[in-house]
């Protein structure tokens, strides 16, 4: 286990997990990172929250979990993703709660924590790399990762999703993109799954974590200070020469690149891992999906974003008011945090029929508001839904008799719904196509 997993689950095995007696009666979502129990099905609590209290006081936060609320919220002109604005982080930083080294990174953040015109500008200068021209480029690298990954364990029998293909996979992908060498950042310390999803890029919010968050923050910025360094002598067609061709006309700073870089990675990893499992656990679930899949693999689109409704990878962002407001009635201060509820709005009743039940020929499945809405709304969504598609329906294909070896798997403690191992069994392997 990672250091905050041991922290927060100290002794804990997957065997020792009781059924979800807990989701029936607690009142708030507070438990719900701390409590294993919730963490492996958390939406019986949702949708109590979603019939008795969906918008509610948490602390000194607002919490909205019914799709209008959220998505009203994310495209919001006065609702800013620059937590500077935080009441909490103000007084914070006033009673010098916050060390100065945290202080000072604070504006090394990216541009997902960043209003207009820096938002705007710096979103302009990768948003190229993004279209799904582009990205379709990527699909035959990520193909053969995924076959390789899956040939090398069809001996064995079994797979660990995660270590062998579902860790790898958006790594090297993005890797790619960035045209930074893949090999070289696996054997990062910093990249290791325990550190990324810690509240990276948010150590004024993380509480406990706030120094291992800075800490691995400070590595990542050395880490990319390097190959930023070594891209300038050996440009390419990525996104890295990019941004650089971009400094030389003044339009993003090296610090700024820097930053993005970090972003790209943290964004898109920890994310498609559990597009990956979770899509994967949610289709072994339900036996008739996967032999939908199976045999009609044009659906894995649909698998794709059932997935990221169904089972949210981001469980929920956060906002601040940048002054007093109104969203759908709720009156929210200035200054006030807004935690949007992602996870709960995908399964909200009044949006989706039958919100509970896994269908990946749901109609209209893709207007889950996983990646988000707005200004904001996910850059990386046409790269996600590319990977999500191409893992998911080559497993479905080529492993024989799939079985997971642990249900429920070991959760991890984070806003990412994230799966800490996931082992899956199979008679044989099927050819690659
Ligand atoms: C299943 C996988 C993914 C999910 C569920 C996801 C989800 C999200 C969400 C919810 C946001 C908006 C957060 C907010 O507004 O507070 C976001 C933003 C972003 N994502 Fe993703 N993401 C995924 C994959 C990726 C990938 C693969 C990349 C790129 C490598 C990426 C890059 C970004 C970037 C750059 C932003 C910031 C956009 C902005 O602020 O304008 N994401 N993502």
């Amino acid at each position: 286990m990672g250091l905050i997993e041991q922290k927060l689950f100290p002794g804990k095995k997957a065997e020792d997990i009781p059924a979800l007696a807990k989701a029936e009666t607690e009142p708030t979502i507070v438990p719900f990172f701390a409590d294993h129990d919730i963490m492996v099905n958390p939406y019986p609590l949702y949708q109590r929250l979603l019939r008795d209290s969906p918008v509610h006081e948490l602390g000194d936060s607002v919490v909205l979990m019914r799709y209008a609320d959220v998505s009203a919220a994310l495209r919001h002109p006065k609702v800013s993703s620059d937590d500077a604005h935080g009441a909490g982080q103000q007084s914070r930083i006033a009673s010098g709660e916050l060390p100065q080294n945290i202080v000072d990174s604070l504006g090394q953040r990216s541009f997902l924590h960043r209003d207009p015109p820096d938002h705007t500008r710096l979103r302009g200068v990768v948003s190229e790399m993004f279209t799904p021209r582009r990205i379709e480029r990527l699909r035959p690298l990520a193909q053969r990762l995924v076959d390789e990954a899956i040939e090398a364990t069809a001996g064995r029998g079994e797979i660990e999703l995660i270590e062998e293909l579902a860790y790898p996979l958006p790594i090297k992908v993005v890797c790619e993109l960035l045209g930074i060498p893949a090999k070289e950042h696996l054997g990062e310390v910093a990249w290791k799954r325990s550190q990324l999803c810690c509240d990276f890029e948010a150590p004024a919010s993380a509480g406990a974590c706030v120094h291992y968050s800075a800490g691995v923050q400070d590595d990542m910025t050395a880490y990319f200070s390097r190959q930023i360094e070594a891209k300038r002598g050996n440009p390419g067609d990525d996104l890295l020469t990019l941004m650089l061709e971009a400094e030389q006309r003044g339009e993003i700073s090296e610090s700024e690149i820097n930053d993005t870089c970090r972003l790209m990675v943290v964004a898109g990893h920890e994310t498609t891992i559990s597009l990956i499992t979770n899509g994967l656990l949610a289709l072994l679930r339900s036996p008739d999906q996967l032999e939908l899949l199976r045999t009609r693999p044009e659906l894995a689109t649909g698998a794709v974003e059932e997935t990221l409704r169904y089972d949210s990878p981001i469980q929920f962002t956060r906002r601040v008011a940048a002054e007093d407001l109104e969203i759908n009635g709720t009156r929210v201060r200035r200054g006030t945090t807004i935690l949007l509820w992602l996870a709960a709005a995908n399964r909200d009743p009044e949006r989706f029929t039958d919100p509970d039940r896994f269908d990946i020929t749901r109609p209209d499945s893709h207007q889950h508001l996983e990646f988000g809405g707005g200004i904001h709304y996910c850059l990386g969504a046409p790269l996600a839904r590319m990977q999500g598609e191409v893992a998911l329906a080559t497993l479905v294909r080529r492993l024989v008799n799939p079985e997971l070896t642990l249900d429920p798997p070991i959760y991890m403690p984070d806003a990412v719904h994230a799966i800490q191992a996931m082992t899956v069994k199979f008679t044989q392997v099927n050819p690659a196509s």
